[in-house]
């Protein structure tokens, strides 16, 4: 999709530079700027700190940290103990094991002249898949939208958490897919974007995107989403998944359980966008996710830019308070309407998923 005007991607590999570029999306929407991941490291250091982050976007770039532990050093044992590092870098998102286990079974047996090629010839192979994927959730996604705007006849009032645009992925988005699709057709949407606290994705990331590609959208607190829907403001709900259960249970950033909830008790379609790389069919119940604990500084600190066009980060709470900063919650597959997935709509349950995918 396009930042002023020019067609990006969130992460490649720079043949010239023998490079993985990223967007540093810590510095969105203030500073754009590309940044250059040379070693296994600074692909751990970029998930951890999330200059990149989404599910989709961290499973590309574990994908492509094992490439440049390779090209770091060819030995089997530190590319597996970097490709355990990767995996360990953010909990909740299963994205993050299931491109490491993908690029790793792939090397296994290869000669160690030819273990460059195949994993980044991987690594390639899971970006440009997540792309066709994500374009696919987007065209099953339309449908639900030209079905709403064929009613309704007026703008379609989309309500969305976090980001899971495009640049949570590597491009096009999950949530945002059928919404990019949709305005492309001449649809009116509007998206209501939740701020999503503490690190603010919704504000920061998602209106940044909508904004470049010319999408009206407004963005709210994250606890407005009930009022707008009891006052029939919003027509539906599309939020994204760092990992979705077999039962069709869906973890996803913290607060989206709380929409899901505003969503029954008002009868808006709520539904949940995924490539199937984000389905974990090991685990049976929720309570098995690891949740992500992050540091309680996301909370009582705030950064923007000060007059000078500067980044500044400032303490907003009283410095003896403490805070629980937990980064997702369970969404359970009785509040889903349904999961969009490249493959097609289902039902949020273990018979909707294995029919679209076993
Ligand atoms: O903590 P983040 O910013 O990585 O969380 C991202 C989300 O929760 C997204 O909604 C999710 O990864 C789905 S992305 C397509």
């Amino acid at each position: 999709m396009k930042i002023e005007g020019k067609e990006y991607r969130t992460i490649w590999f720079d043949d010239k530079s023998q490079t993985v570029k990223i967007i540093d999306q810590t510095k969105l929407p203030h500073q754009f700027i590309i940044k250059d991941l040379k070693t296994a490291k600074d692909a751990i250091n970029a998930i951890k700190v999330m200059e990149v982050r989404g599910a989709p976007l961290i499973g590309g770039t574990a994908a492509y940290g094992i490439v440049l532990s390779i090209m770091e050093r060819n030995d089997p044992n530190f590319i597996k103990k970097n490709s355990e590092d990767l995996i360990q870098s953010r909990p909740t998102a299963i994205n993050l094991k299931w491109a490491v286990d993908r690029v790793m079974k792939k090397l296994s047996g290869v000669n160690n002249n030819e273990l460059l090629k195949v994993a980044l010839d991987e690594a390639n192979a899971i970006c440009e898949e997540d792309i066709k994927f994500c374009k696919n959730i987007g065209l099953n996604g339309l449908k639900i939208i030209e079905e709403i705007y064929s009613k309704k006849k007026d703008t379609v009032n989309i309500l969305t958490h976090c980001n899971a645009g495009w640049l949570a992925t590597i491009d096009w988005g999950t949530a945002t897919s059928p919404i990019y699709h949709a305005h492309q057709k001449g649809i009116k949407v509007h998206v209501w974007v939740d701020e999503t606290r503490p690190r603010n994705q919704g504000a920061n990331l998602t209106s940044y995107e909508l904004n470049e590609e010319g999408i009206p959208n407004t963005i709210i607190t994250d606890n407005a989403g009930g009022i707008l829907m009891q006052r029939g403001q919003v027509d539906m709900c599309i939020v994204g998944t760092d990992r979705t259960l077999s039962n069709g249970d869906v973890c996803n950033k913290i607060g989206t359980y709380l929409k899901a909830l505003s969503a029954k008790d008002n009868n808006v379609p709520f539904y949940v966008a995924l490539p199937s790389s984000t389905i974990d069919w090991s685990i049976k119940d929720h309570k098995q996710i690891p949740i992500e604990e992050r540091n309680s500084e996301e909370l009582s600190h705030v950064e923007g830019v000060d007059e000078n066009n500067e980044i500044k980060k400032v303490r907003i709470y009283p410095q003896k308070s403490k805070s629980l900063n937990l980064a997702f919650d369970v969404t359970p597959a009785k509040l889903v309407t349904g999961l969009i997935t490249e493959k097609g709509i289902c039902e949020a349950s273990e018979k909707g998923l294995k029919g679209l995918f076993k």
